[in-house]
């Protein structure tokens, strides 16, 4: 049985992605802070292990993550890299304590979760790593920058991380989504009341009230089963709405001026 790493399995997108890969036959390590979410997905799905994991805790990794891979005898075969989060927040209302934070969720704990397994893989010559990054790693907004900054961040090592391994039998995806139905939207009372004196007050506002309900968190589970289980995965898995794709691809094509004056205001005004 080949055994996959799901960070962030506890809930949304992770937690879909984990319950399809052990559905399918792998033995899932599920990787996340809240272990009870984790041990009641143990009680429902065959070949899922949890384990109580903070990607911010790099003194932690070698206790945590050595024993999963003694415990696999012929490796790791997966690596998702998925926990995560967003700050909303103009740059000017973010604290630098809290944009380190976010770079060492998103960014910094899946290099180091990366650079931990690899050896493993590199060992068999064969695994796939499959990085969950998101359409803000393609293209940046107001409000939500630092999310973005990590997530560009992601693209760059991904496809660094990707060039690295080019012929060695691990390969190396980078899925791309939208907007996904999960509690990554979820905003507390308190950063609500935080961000209402900020001269951003009326986009923060329009942010909370407009997030569409997006896509459903099983849709880019079944991309994240195809990266790891087909023979040749794509590189990108980019997953959304039709109009969210166009907007990737105008940003790409579109002078900076037109792209920059638009999205501010429809975002900010
Ligand atoms: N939903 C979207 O619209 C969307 C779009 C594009 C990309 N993404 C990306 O998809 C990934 C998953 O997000 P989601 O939407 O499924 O959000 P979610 O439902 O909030 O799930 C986030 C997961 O990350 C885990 N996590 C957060 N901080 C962690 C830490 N320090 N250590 C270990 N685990 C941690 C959480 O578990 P614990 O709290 O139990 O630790 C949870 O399992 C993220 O990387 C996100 O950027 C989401």
């Amino acid at each position: 049985m080949k055994s996959v790493i799901v960070t962030g399995a506890s809930s949304g997108i992770g937690r879909a992605a984990s319950s399809r890969l052990a559905n399918a036959g792998y033995r899932v390590y599920g990787l996340a802070r809240s272990y009870d979410k984790l041990q009641a997905m143990a009680g429902e799905l065959a070949n899922f292990v949890p384990v109580e994991f903070d990607v911010t805790k790099p003194d932690k990794f070698d206790k945590v993550l050595d024993p999963i891979i003694a415990s696999s005898p012929s490796g790791i075969f997966g690596l998702v890299n998925n926990a995560g989060y967003v700050e909303p927040g103009a740059i000017e209302d973010l604290s630098m304590e809290s944009i380190r934070m976010q770079f060492e969720t998103n960014f910094f704990g899946l290099v180091g979760v990366t650079k931990k397994i690899l050896p493993s893989m590199m060992a068999q010559k064969e695994g796939r790593i499959v990085n969950v990054s998101s359409m803000a790693g393609m293209v940046s907004l107001p409000t939500i920058g630092m999310y973005c900054a990590t997530k560009h961040a992601l693209e760059a090592f991904t496809e660094a991380l990707r060039m690295e391994l080019w012929n060695t039998g691990i390969k190396v995806a980078s899925i791309n989504p939208g907007i996904i139905e999960t509690n990554i939207h979820f905003v507390t009372d308190e950063k609500v009341s935080q961000l209402k004196n900020s001269r951003f007050a009326k986009a923060y506002a329009k942010y909370l009230k407009e997030t569409p309900r997006g896509l459903p968190s099983s849709i880019v589970a079944d991309a994240i089963y195809d990266a790891v289980s087909t023979s040749k995965p794509k590189y990108r898995y980019l997953l959304g709405s039709a109009r969210e794709k166009a907007g990737v691809r105008l940003r790409r094509i579109a002078p900076d001026d037109i792209i920059h004056s638009l999205v501010a205001k429809r975002v900010l005004e």
